[in-house]
């Protein structure tokens, strides 16, 4: 099918960069639609680790369009240190596209994250930090400055003049904390403007002319169900919508012009930040998880929380984004375990429930059911077909599809591009 998103099942790095970069091979177009560089994506290719933050995953293959949509929020400096370090790399950045719409992330937002987080005290997100959150705000405030703006000198001049005073005055009396000054932000953000304006078009336009001509588009998602403003697990979430909807609004494309969704699935769950994690480890298994996964973020090298794989997440993931499929990452990383574990609901109150509660107390009060698998000890990331791979590692896999009631068509066993075992042809 020529449209196809892939999101994040659980609460982000589930392996999307990877599954992106993967199916990009037999795409045209890979666009990126929500979330700004709070994302963290690692893809590998012949061994060389890349790290994207804002730049679609789709970036190897030179001959990929790349298309930042309307709704990422763009950390201009942040974009600009990404494309250099890619063509350190020997990467192509040439068919990069930002769309004109996208939001900017300035220093006060930055520092606004910063502060709140401060404020919150014992409360906090555990935020990347990155200014996402008040991005968001000032777009929902309207009073956001977006690329268009940031390329016309005297509208950003006027925009941020205004948008400086009200956060100084926030920072002075809110806060009691130091103040930015207009000038340098001005000035530091003219020189990003004229280096990223080559890369500046309609992508909404340019998007629809390429569906209609029938190219194949990946709709790349960042962070996860869970992460999302209204169906995760608020308000310990992201600010924007990484679900299969999102891509809607934040790339300007109609539902009717999306044909697929595959839902990205780590083996176990991983979570960066607070908020509750039913089947969070905190024994030797939780430690086995996040060393020999390296469970540290792309983006703050903070250590992952790790657990067991959680399918009332997942069966919650497949109705909010009306994901179809989904593409098991990680498997490789179980090997070795004794046993492994997977939650099919959650004891609360005396009953067993299989509905993701939206209420954090109650979501705090879930005990997790387990089914419990035998482990495996054999090498398989070196397997190609699924009958190869260890008996009861196939067995772990077919679990997985009854409870979610959908198949996995790719599965991913080490973080290479050959290494994926694939089960149905998508973008085909
Ligand atoms: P994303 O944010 O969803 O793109 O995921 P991240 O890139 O933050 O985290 C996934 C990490 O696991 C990356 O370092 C990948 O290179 C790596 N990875 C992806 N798939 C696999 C896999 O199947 N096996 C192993 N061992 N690593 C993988
Ligand atoms: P990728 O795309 C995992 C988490 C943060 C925090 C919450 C809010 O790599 O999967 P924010 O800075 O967005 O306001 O932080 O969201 N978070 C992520 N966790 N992977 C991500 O992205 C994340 N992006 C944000 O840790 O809990
Ligand atoms: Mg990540």
């Amino acid at each position: 099918m020529p449209t196809l998103v892939i999101v994040g099942s659980q609460w982000g790095d589930e392996g999307k960069g990877k599954i992106t970069d993967y199916l990009a091979e037999k795409a045209e177009v890979v666009v990126r639609y929500q979330g700004g560089n709070n994302a963290g994506h690692t893809v590998e290719k012949d061994g060389t680790q890349y790290k994207l933050h804002l730049v679609p995953s789709g970036i190897l293959y030179p001959e990929k369009i790349c298309i930042i949509g309307n709704g990422v929020v763009l950390d201009p400096g942040s974009l600009i240190d990404e494309i250099n370090t890619l063509k350190e790399q020997g990467v192509s950045v040439e068919n990069l596209k930002i769309s004109d719409r996208a939001h900017i992330v300035l220093p006060y937002h930055i520092k606004l994250d910063e502060l709140e987080e401060v404020a919150k005290g014992k409360n906090d997100i555990g935020t990347t930090k990155r200014g996402i959150g008040p991005c968001y705000m000032d777009k929902s405030e309207r009073i956001g400055i977006r690329v268009c703006d940031l390329l016309k000198p005297e509208v950003f001049k006027n925009k941020l003049k205004l948008n400086v005073e009200k956060k100084n005055k926030i920072f002075r009396e809110v806060y009691d904390a130091g103040e930015l000054n207009f000038e340098e932000i001005y000035e530091k953000y003219s020189r990003y403007a004229s280096i990223i304006k080559s890369y500046v078009v309609d992508t909404t336009s340019l998007l629809y002319d390429l569906i209609k001509d029938g190219k194949k588009v990946l709709f790349e998602g960042a962070q996860g169900t869970l992460l999302d403003i209204d169906l995760g697990t608020y308000p310990y979430v992201t600010a924007s919508h990484p679900i299969s909807g999102g891509v809607t609004v934040g790339a300007g494309v109609g539902p009717t012009m999306i044909n697929d969704v595959i839902g990205v699935v780590k083996a176990y769950t991983t979570r960066v930040g607070k908020g509750p994690f039913p089947t969070e480890l905190f024994d030797d298994y939780g430690n086995f998880l996040r060393e020999k996964g390296h469970e540290y973020g792309t983006t703050t090298g903070r250590p992952r929380r790790c657990g067991w794989l959680d399918a009332v997440i997942l069966s919650f993931s497949v109705k909010v984004s009306g994901i179809r499929t989904f593409a098991l990452t990680k498997l490789d990383t179980l090997t070795g375990l004794d046993k492994i574990k997977i939650c099919t609901g959650y004891r609360f109150n005396g009953e067993i429930i299989k509905d993701f509660p939206a209420s954090l107390e109650d979501l705090a009060m879930c005990e997790p059911i387990y089914e419990e698998f035998d482990g495996w000890n054999e090498n398989i990331s070196n397997i190609r077909k699924f009958q190869d791979l260890p008996l009861n590692a196939q067995k772990y896999v077919k679990r997985i599809e009854e409870l979610t009631g959908i198949n996995a068509s790719i599965i991913s066993v080490g973080p290479g591009r050959e290494e994926t075992i694939v089960r149905e042809e998508l973008m085909s």
